[in-house]
């Protein structure tokens, strides 16, 4: 028996992997990887895969990146992890004053938690306990979109409308309200971007609107629906909405946990609008994909109305064991160093440049609806019958096709549904890109002749 199959068994005796229905690993094989190098990741029998999904979107500068591999080192031998409660650290001064420093202005405050779902729930929890210390405690709901995705712990899932994750739970979840996605894939025929998210935008403005006086705030994805299938929309979306977030009295939450740290073209997808929310949450890219740790940002006036002599109660608390981890620190302060000397984000439109002109050609292809990019962000949206947009009937599991061919020709792909897309490292080279789009289109044409033998009741998940 190999390497790979023996890790592979005994992991399956005890693991239980996450989005994953166990039982299809009866047929599907699981790749233990032994090691991972910039973009490549490699298994125990010698076999390298391309990582295009960038470890479910967190990685920035590769896997064992030396400059990142290092600062971790040098802060295990001082401070491995504190509490963050009536002590502090070095490395989470630092590591505030320069998020601070780079966030759109006036974010001057940083909460910090160990995940993306704990860092929205906290921006939830914050804006309605902001209107209750400011004697509007009937501000208790909040507006989220149509395919929004925000995380999956109770809170966070409550304000995500991904069925497929949240329906199960409902008895569980809170209701709240949903505004119409600004999903661009849906504009009609030759309307452009801009003019259809201002379309979308109406539903948002009679949302808030008729509810205003209940609810505590908005929250959004900036810019790209990520867990839907990578649905995008136009900047003019967020400058709309925030102007109406100020006439209504809502606060704004922009999830950018996805998006952030340069995926979309900008720092901050927020910037490409010119606007500061009222939160920002960051996670996954904040420690370059290393370790795990989250930030919701906010102001000074949100900030100053939790402080107070005589009421402990007024105070935000909340908690996390592993808040502010120091090793976590460290890796984000390393990351945002290579920001700061590597020119990324200018690097970043030539290495996105090469995405588009890879995927050019598909663009007229008969079974592809879409292919759409934002920045270092590319998803191609397939469809049975383009004239007609009719899909595919995805219980033949045709994602999961695409999933296997394009391993077992070296690359990682994890199509969402009918979406096959590419949020790669930013240490990819151009020449790695042609290899990661050619095996991902030599994948999706074997799909669209052969679907996967596969079972044929659940689907590939991002
Ligand atoms: C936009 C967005 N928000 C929140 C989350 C949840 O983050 P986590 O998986 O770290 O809980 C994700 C994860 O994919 C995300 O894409």
């Amino acid at each position: 028996m190999s390497k790979n199959d023996a890790i592979a068994r005994r992991d399956l005796r005890h693991v239980w992997h996450p989005c994953t229905q166990m039982q299809d690993h009866e047929a599907l094989p699981l790749i233990p990887v032994r090691r991972g190098q910039g973009v490549w990741l490699e298994d125990f029998d010698g076999k390298r895969y391309l990582d295009a999904v960038s470890s479910w979107w967190v990685n920035l500068f590769g896997h064992a990146n030396p400059r990142i591999n290092n600062a971790i080192k040098d802060q295990l031998d001082n401070l491995e992890h504190v509490i963050l409660a009536g002590f502090t650290h070095e490395p989470i001064v630092e590591l505030s004053e320069r998020l601070v420093a780079l966030a759109p202005k006036g974010l001057t405050r940083c909460f910090y938690a160990d995940n993306g779902s704990a860092a929205t729930e906290i921006a939830l929890k914050m804006s309605l306990h902001f209107w209750r210390n400011t004697g509007k405690p009937e501000k208790t709901r909040f507006i989220c979109l149509e395919n929004g995705y925000h995380g999956e712990t109770l809170g966070s899932l409550s304000v995500t409308d991904i069925p497929l994750f949240s329906a199960t739970y409902a008895p569980l979840l809170k209701e709240h309200l949903r505004a119409p996605s600004p999903d661009c894939s849906r504009r009609e025929e030759g309307e452009s971007w801009e003019s259809h998210s201002r379309r979308q935008f109406e539903g948002m403005e009679r949302l808030l609107q008729q509810h205003h006086h209940e609810v505590a705030a908005v929250i959004i994805e900036p810019l790209v629906q990520g867990a839907a299938g990578m649905k995008m929309y136009h900047p003019i979306y967020l400058t709309l909405l925030r102007k109406a977030c100020d006439q209504y009295g809502v606060h704004l939450i922009a999830d950018e946990i996805a998006v952030g740290f340069g995926r979309t073209g900008t720092m901050f997808a927020c910037e490409q609008a010119d606007i500061t929310p009222h939160f920002l949450c960051l996670s996954k890219g904040l420690t370059a994909g290393y370790l795990p740790m989250s930030v919701v940002m906010t102001t000074e006036a949100i900030y100053a109305a939790f402080y107070d002599r005589y009421d402990s109660l007024k105070g935000f608390l909340h908690s996390h064991s592993y808040t502010g981890n120091a090793l976590a620190a460290r890796a984000a302060l390393a990351s945002l160093d290579i920001f700061a000397s590597d020119n990324i984000i200018e690097n970043n439109r030539l290495l996105a440049q090469t995405m588009a002109e890879a995927l050019a050609p598909l663009a007229d292809h008969p079974n592809v609806l879409e292919v759409r990019q934002v920045g270092m962000i590319a998803a191609i949206e397939l469809v049975q019958d383009r004239k007609t947009r009719a899909p595919f009937d995805w219980r033949e599991r045709r994602g999961l096709k695409i999933f296997e061919h394009a391993l077992a020709n070296g690359v990682l792909l994890r199509p969402i549904g009918n979406v096959v897309y590419f949020i790669p490292p930013y240490v990819i080279t151009h020449e790695e890109i042609r290899f990661m789009v050619s095996t991902a289109v030599n994948a999706i044409e074997a799909a669209i002749i052969a679907p996967s033998q596969g079972h044929d009741n659940s689907v590939v998940l991002p």
